[in-house]
């Protein structure tokens, strides 16, 4: 992978932000084009980060907009970049996948999770033209920097487009345990998503753990904990806690400035949360209506303030959730409230920043009690507003806030008498402990505020690459030793790519002696057999190998001869070697721009290496239309075309073949199965083997695989033979 260029860092240059939002949301009244603050956490964090630096913002303005209107004026010293996306997009990638699969699902809240596949698609396609788009404004850019889980895959077209651009992303909410992540249909191509970034960052260090496992369990990717790398194909990841502060600063001041916001004869307890059912505002209410039940005596004096700012409302579970706070707040005041006193007084809409921060100030309590939350900037906003008589804070211990906020009130929101309990306390404690633990609340907050985060944050973005020491034996024996005990091992390994790196001529690829050395030896020993499956006919890749005793499968697995099993041609062949000459004649047609085909029998390969870029795209296409008009199956490999015969056998089913005829049907009893291989035609074996075999890719970050791991490069594959060779066999 390429090292970061001398110069300037990124940290200097340009940085392109890529959100879901964009600082403000569109709507058309008769007054207008109309545009309000976007809701939400993510909007408050980003918005000063790009008016101090600069750069760039894209994202989804909220409605359609013409393109005059989309050429939206800065709001600051930055760029707007307005991507408009239609009815049905809005439908299947923000209300559907992003809003009623991902958020639910990444918050812990699985049973309101849904699947749906054409949802999905949806968020595939803007995925693509986020990335795209944050592309296409990053020519100059020093870091291209994607926020949150309605872009997880925007990377890969980053990447796709820009390959060595600087690539970061941070996840504003949490990231769930391994075992519930696993329940979504395309876990696996989330992660690669992110995967194809140089950075990842989370708000605190479990959710950070828990993505680490989940690429370890589910893509096969090698992890280092304590380095907090991940290793994919030929990729390293960097991961990091990286907790999101707010500018403190400027709330405290606004506190200061602030009118009072209200007559003080009662004990102000005050909830300010967007509608949303991870925020726990209904068992919120269910804890104080407890403790007006429990403890009369604040009925009169206390009063809960609950700011909900609507969200998401074409969701239905926001919908249902709206109806059932309104009957909470009339069913408890109902049964509280008197002629000059209602316990609960509920506003459903926002407020300007500068109110909110008199009333952070002027509340005895902030009841900050989400069911789960990433982080929680309420908390943090309340402790800076603290300038008067010092509040308390009680807060969730499932919100990321609770990681550092350790002198606040913890509660489970779950538990209605325990938070009933600590809110009973929170209103009666006296002046000197709400002094200390506020104190030390708002001088975290002060340090680590928005500023040191971005800081932090460019920091570790703008380091050079990472990358993971080389496999050692101890990587091997951690992945391997379960799996293949005291068995013996079949060892299948697919040639160019794998063994040899990849050349501009298949003449060049010659196998290095190490290499040759380490096959030998693992073919010496008792306890392993080894055959090469190749896509090139079986005489060339005896030859290029050339240790006879070895088992081989040419020509994708079409033949199969050396070792010690009975010489075999797939006998529908025969049927096809003069169509093979008439493709072979048509496909000469292409043979431009340095192109060739190959001929090796039954099957032909047209290479491409040497052709220009721009020129391959209408060439494959020719090829492509040209092998199926003959009858042919055309497969994409690495700069070139694989034409083979339609009578489904590739190279899976050779293994199955070899695996039968050498130890018979019962073969999965004695024997465990190792597969390697680098490209398409060697996917055909990963899923063939599904749960059969150990399988390997080697190579590529960017492409997707059925292999239950990763190697980044044929000496990777040299080092795994070498601990095969090696290897003592192990009890375990
Ligand atoms: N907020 C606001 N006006 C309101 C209510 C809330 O500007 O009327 C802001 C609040 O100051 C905070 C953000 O909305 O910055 C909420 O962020 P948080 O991380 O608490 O939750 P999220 O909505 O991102 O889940
Ligand atoms: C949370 C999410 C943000 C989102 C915000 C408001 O903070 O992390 O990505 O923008 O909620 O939600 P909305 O769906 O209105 O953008």
């Amino acid at each position: 992978m390429g090292q970061r260029g001398a110069g300037e860092s990124s940290s200097e240059r340009p940085v392109v932000i890529a959100s879901n939002r964009l600082p403000y949301t569109f709507s058309r009244t008769e007054r207008g084009l109309q545009r309000e603050r976007s809701p939400g956490g993510l909007v408050s964090a980003l918005e000063p980060v790009l008016r101090k630096r600069g750069g760039t913002w894209v994202g989804w303005p909220g409605i359609e907009l013409s393109e005059a209107e989309a050429n939206i004026p800065p709001g600051g010293s930055y760029r707007i970049c307005a991507l408009p996306l239609g009815a049905d997009e809005i439908d299947g990638y923000y209300h559907g996948f992003s809003n009623r699969t991902l958020w639910p699902l990444m918050h812990s809240l699985a049973p309101r999770a849904r699947f749906d596949a054409a949802e999905f698609e949806h968020y595939v396609e803007v995925n693509r033209r986020f990335g795209a788009a944050a592309a296409g404004e990053a020519t100059d850019a020093g870091l291209v920097w994607i926020h949150d889980y309605q872009l997880m895959l925007a990377p890969v077209e980053v990447r796709l487009q820009l390959p060595e651009m600087p690539l970061a992303f941070f996840l504003h909410i949490p990231f769930p345990p391994y075992d519930i992540f696993r329940l979504l249909p395309w876990d696996r191509e989330l992660l690669r998503g992110l995967l194809a970034c140089d950075l990842i960052g989370f708000h605190v260090q479990g959710y950070a753990l828990n993505f680490l496992d989940c690429v370890e369990r589910t893509l096969g990717a090698r992890v280092h904990r304590d380095e907090m790398l991940v290793e994919y194909g030929d990729r390293t990841t960097r991961v990091r806690a990286l907790p999101l502060g707010i500018d403190f600063e400027r709330y405290e001041s606004l506190a200061r400035s602030a009118p009072p916001s209200q007559a003080a004869r009662e004990q102000l307890v005050l909830g300010v949360d967007r509608l949303d059912y991870t925020k726990g505002i209904p068992e919120r209410m269910l804890a104080f209506e407890r403790l007006l039940e429990r403890y009369p005596e604040h009925r009169e004096r206390v009063v809960m303030l609950q700011l909900a700012v609507p969200s998401r409302s074409q969701v239905e579970e926001y919908r249902s959730l709206k109806r059932e706070i309104d009957e909470l707040v009339g069913r408890i005041n109902g049964r509280f409230a008197t002629a000059r006193w209602s316990p609960i007084r509920y506003l459903f809409r926002s407020i300007e920043t500068e109110r909110l921060c008199g009333l952070y100030r002027d509340s005895d309590v902030a009841l900050v009690t989400p069911l789960r939350d990433g982080m929680n900037l309420v908390a943090k906003e309340f402790a800076a507003c603290q300038v008067a008589e010092p509040g308390v804070l009680v807060l969730s211990r499932l919100a990321g806030a609770a990681d550092t906020m350790r002198e606040a009130l913890l509660v489970n929101p779950y538990d209605i008498d325990g938070s009933a309990e600590t809110l009973h306390r929170a209103l009666s404690m006296d002046e000197e402990e709400r002094r200390s633990r506020m104190t030390a609340l708002r001088r975290r907050e002060r340090r680590d505020d928005l500023n040191a985060w971005v800081s932090a944050f460019l920091e570790a973005a703008g380091v050079e690459r990472a990358a993971l020491a080389p496999l050692t034996g101890h990587d091997f024996s951690r992945w391997l030793d379960p799996f293949l005990k005291r068995y013996r091992l079949a060892l299948f390994l697919d040639y160019d790519g794998t063994l040899t790196p990849l050349c501009d001529h298949p003449a060049q690829a010659r196998l290095s002696p190490d290499v040759r050395k380490a096959i030998a030896a693992c073919a010496a020993r008792d306890d392993i057999d080894v055959s090469i499956v190749s896509g090139r006919a079986l005489s060339d890749v005896l030859g290029m190998v050339g240790l006879p005793e070895l088992t081989f499968a040419g020509n994708h697995g079409l033949e199969i001869g050396g070792g010690q099993i009975p010489h075999f041609v797939h006998e529908d062949l025969i049927h096809y070697r003069q169509r093979a000459e008439e493709l072979g004649r048509a496909l000469a047609r292409c043979e431009v721009d340095g192109a060739w085909v190959e001929h090796k029998g039954p099957t032909l390969t047209y290479h491409y290496r040497a052709v220009d870029e721009n020129r391959r795209a209408n060439l494959i296409k020719d090829v492509h239309g040209i092998v199926a008009l003959h009858g042919y199956q055309a497969r994409d490999a690495h700069c070139a075309v694989e034409a083979r015969p339609p009578i489904g056998w590739d190279k899976g089913r050779a293994v199955l073949h070899i695996l039968r005829h050498h130890y018979g049907p019962a073969w999965s009893e004695e024997v465990r199965v190792i597969y390697v291989g680098d490209d398409q035609t060697d996917e055909d074996a990963f899923r063939f083997l599904a749960g059969l075999a150990t399988t390997f890719r080697v190579g590529s970050a960017d492409t997707p695989t059925s292999a239950t791991r990763r190697l980044p490069d044929v000496n990777a594959v040299a080092a795994l033979l070498v601990w095969l060779a090696q290897r003592a066999p192990s009890d375990a």
